[in-house]
């Protein structure tokens, strides 16, 4: 690791000593501006997440673009007009959520236009000429990616799941014609689809009623499957107050956290593996993945990239130019993924079970 002195900002960050080395690896995330100055490790999945990504950075330092790319992210912190950016950015996406306009719909057509012009991922390939192909959208709304694969495969089957516009997500602005091809449900709470079963779900556990039976059939397998979903901050998790009683004590060993609402803070690890599980568990070998992910030199991320080149033809990461631009945003294409290998069936397996 190159010597490079600390941003003295960061020195705040890690709280009260006892996170170990940790404090020291989130030292190195601060100072190429992958986490604020003044963070506070939220968890212990969050807290290794940082300490193996700081390996990756140790790794990268020396590359000129990283250290640029580092600069900028220091500098973007730092500055009071970028705040204000992001701030309306925040403020946008929330008045979205509650009247989702077409501007948005229409700029996720952009993206999916674009995704398809450099991957050719939303033409769907299925086997027999007389197939039209199937997708699934794990979080559609408002629908531009399912329009574009509906509008490039004629005549497909399509199914797509979205939280409903009442509990802060978006509405379905698809067609009169294609809209009845979306549900709205909350993918966090499919239990029986993540293979836990009625009678395993705590009587105590602060979402026990919601908690929902299975959506998609075992063996129902789709060509193309998009995972796009992020959490919104106008969804209303309140109900999940405290932690649930089948949280390991590991998982929430940060004190301070005893009080959050346990949806808060793993809702970011919930919403990325529920879709990866179901959406590899139904994809029909050698089908095609659409994933949103977030910084690519986050260890999980790069876990996750890693995992699908295992049993993947080709993983191509887009970054679309027409959004995401100022975001750490990005796009995963997985193609000709096999879904059936081994380690396909592990990750489904692992995912669930986290
Ligand atoms: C960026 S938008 C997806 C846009 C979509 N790909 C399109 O083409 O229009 C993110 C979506 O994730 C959904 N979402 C977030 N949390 C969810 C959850 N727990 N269950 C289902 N959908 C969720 C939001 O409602 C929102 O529709």
């Amino acid at each position: 690791m190159k010597d490079t002195p600390i941003d003295s900002s960061s020195k705040d960050s890690g709280g009260d000593g006892s996170n170990g080395p940790s404090n020291r690896d989130d030292d190195i995330l601060v100072r190429v501006g992958l986490l604020p100055p003044g963070h506070q490790p939220l968890h212990l999945a969050q807290r290794e997440d940082n300490e193996k990504t700081s390996v990756v950075v140790r790794y990268v330092d020396d590359v000129d673009e990283f250290r640029q790319l580092s600069e900028l992210r220091r500098k973007g912190w730092e500055s009071t007009d970028g705040d204000k950016a992001f701030q309306a950015q925040r403020q946008r996406a929330d008045n979205l959520a509650q009247d989702v306009s077409k501007f948005n719909y229409d700029l996720m057509g952009k993206i999916a236009n674009e995704l398809h012009i450099v991957t050719g991922a939303f033409k769907m390939t299925p086997g027999g000429p007389k197939k039209k192909g199937r997708v699934l959208d794990l979080c559609a709304a408002p629908g531009g990616f399912l329009n574009t694969a509906m509008r490039l495969n004629s005549g497909c089957d399509a199914m797509g799941f979205s939280l409903h516009p009442k509990e802060g997500g978006y509405s379905n602005l698809l067609s009169p014609f294609r809209k009845r091809c979306m549900k709205f449900l909350d993918v966090t709470m499919l239990a029986a689809d993540m293979g836990v079963a009625e009678d395993e779900i705590p009587i105590d556990h602060p979402d026990a009623d919601k908690f929902l039976p299975r959506q998609i059939e075992q063996g129902d397998y789709y060509d193309l499957v998009l995972c796009d979903g992020n959490v919104l901050r106008t969804q209303d998790r309140s109900s999940g107050a405290g932690k649930p009683s089948g949280a390991s004590s590991d998982d929430n060993d940060s004190s301070k956290n005893t009080n959050k609402n346990y949806r808060d803070l793993y809702e970011n690890y919930r919403l990325k593996y529920v879709q990866l599980a179901l959406g590899l568990e139904h994809l029909q070998p050698g089908g095609t993945m659409v994933v949103l992910l977030h910084k690519v030199e986050m260890w999980n991320t790069l876990c996750t990239i890693r995992r699908f080149a295992r049993f993947s033809d080709r993983v191509h990461l887009h970054k679309p130019r027409v959004s995401h631009t100022t975001r750490s945003s990005f796009y995963m294409v997985a193609q000709g993924v096999n879904s059936a290998h081994p380690d396909a069936v592990a990750a489904v397996a692992k995912w669930k079970a986290v």
